[in-house]
């Protein structure tokens, strides 16, 4: 039974030092939002912006925002801001496409570096997207490329000369838990692999130092924890090491060196900028600058001591009031283990989360059987930890999960 009490963590918010943070996102009124891990809260100057890009620059500047308000350099210079985040020189990011379509590029890139292997390890139970581009890659390039699953205590094992990249997902989408990006990477070096990383669930929410860890390739989302917006688009990094030794395959004409003397051919660019393809979603990504100037200005191990201390309590909290229900914790217990989400296991977890919805906690639901709790320490307070458990057990004492109502699954979970 823990002693926590409610006034503990209204004390914590007294004296938290990124409080301040969550007056420049705009929070509906009575919802606990702890969903940031998929899609992050909205900047409240998201609103003057969208207007501005739009208002302004849209419709006056028109094609001649290209020039004028920075529209073609967005992706580089977003990069540059980016690279300050994960550890990387400002000419090692760029902002562009998907997550996964990102994964395709740089994958194609590594194995460009490594030509004479034929095997990609990967986590077999990551994020699917991952594995999925992975496998429509591998389908195109034929000549008997194939991953290699292994889990997380199976990685280093299967690590080995016969591997050409080792392809890795930094914070578990389910449990939360970390993979140690150091130790891998230099497991993958030492037998002459590429490393790529994928930061989903790490970006924006935790220190991350890709050349300290001498990682190769990485992508991330910047929907989750730098709140771009929905579908904002994802960055990749490349090592400064590789430029100019790969060829990334969607060569559209915004990777090319001469995007505008519209040769016949496609000569790539120098350095990052070959990573891109086509126009950008600049409404988007301008939107996206706006969270990314956010964790800029936060201090990363102020955000991280944080996130541990929450989900930490929010464990505590929850098996201390909850454990007569059969709600067990699938995340890590050492907080230095685990990223800013907390998953347990409970047998009837869809209708659970649809009760707590219901009850203004956003969280969500991932099969089978996972209730996912996302902490944003730049908008979530300590009080937040508080109610969400206490709706928590009011819904399981009440059983009011149960309801038919709530049995039936809706589009997206
Ligand atoms: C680890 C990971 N990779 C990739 C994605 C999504 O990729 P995309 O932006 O291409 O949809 C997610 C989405 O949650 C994710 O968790």
């Amino acid at each position: 039974m823990t002693n926590v009490t409610r006034s503990d963590l209204q004390q914590l918010d007294h004296e938290d030092p990124l409080a301040s943070f969550r007056e420049e996102f705009l929070l509906p009124e009575g919802i606990i939002y702890l969903n940031g891990n998929s899609l992050g809260a909205m900047p409240r100057e998201a609103v003057q912006r969208s207007r501005r890009v739009v208002e302004v620059e849209w419709a006056k500047g028109l094609i001649g925002s290209m020039n004028t308000a920075g529209w073609f350099e967005l992706p580089l210079s977003l990069g540059r801001k980016i690279a300050a985040l994960v550890g990387a020189a400002p000419n090692e990011v760029v902002i562009t496409d998907s997550t996964g379509i990102n994964l395709y590029k740089v994958l194609a890139a590594a194995l460009q570096i490594q030509p004479s292997r034929r095997v990609i390890v990967m986590e077999g139970s990551n994020f699917p997207t991952d594995n999925y581009m992975v496998q429509g890659l591998l389908a195109q390039l034929g000549d008997g490329y194939t991953i290699r699953f292994a889990e997380a205590d199976e990685i280093m094992a299967a690590i080995d000369a016969d591997v050409a990249a080792v392809c890795m997902t930094h914070v578990h989408y389910k449990t939360s838990n970390i993979l140690d990006m150091e130790t891998i990477t230099e497991r993958a070096h030492a037998v002459a692999a590429v490393a790529i990383w994928d930061l989903c669930h790490s970006i924006g929410v935790m220190p991350i130092d890709l050349n300290a860890c001498k990682v190769d390739f990485a992508v991330a989302c910047t929907y989750k924890y730098l709140n771009g917006g929905p579908g904002s688009p994802a960055m990749i990094f490349a090592a400064e090491k590789h430029h100019g030794k790969y060829r990334q395959p969607l060569t559209g004409w915004f990777g090319h060196a001469a995007p505008f003397d519209f040769e016949q051919d496609y000569r790539p660019a120098d350095g990052i900028r070959q990573m891109l393809s086509g126009t950008q979603p600049i409404v988007s990504m301008s939107l996206a600058e706006i969270g990314i100037d956010i964790a800029l200005r936060a201090d990363m191990q102020a955000v991280r001591a944080k996130s541990m201390r929450m989900t930490d309590l929010f464990i505590e909290l929850v098996e201390s009031r909850c454990s007569a229900f059969d709600v067990s914790v699938a995340s890590p217990r050492d907080a230095s283990q685990r990223g800013s989400q907390v998953s347990f296991y409970f047998a009837d977890a869809y209708p659970l989360v649809r009760a707590m919805h219901d009850r203004g906690v956003s969280c969500d639901y991932r099969a089978p059987g996972m209730l996912r709790f996302g902490f944003a320490p730049l908008y979530n307070s300590y009080a937040d930890v508080w109610n969400a458990v206490d709706i928590l057990y009011h819904i399981l004492q009440a059983g009011s999960w149960q309801d038919a109502q709530y049995q039936q699954r809706n589009l997206v979970t």
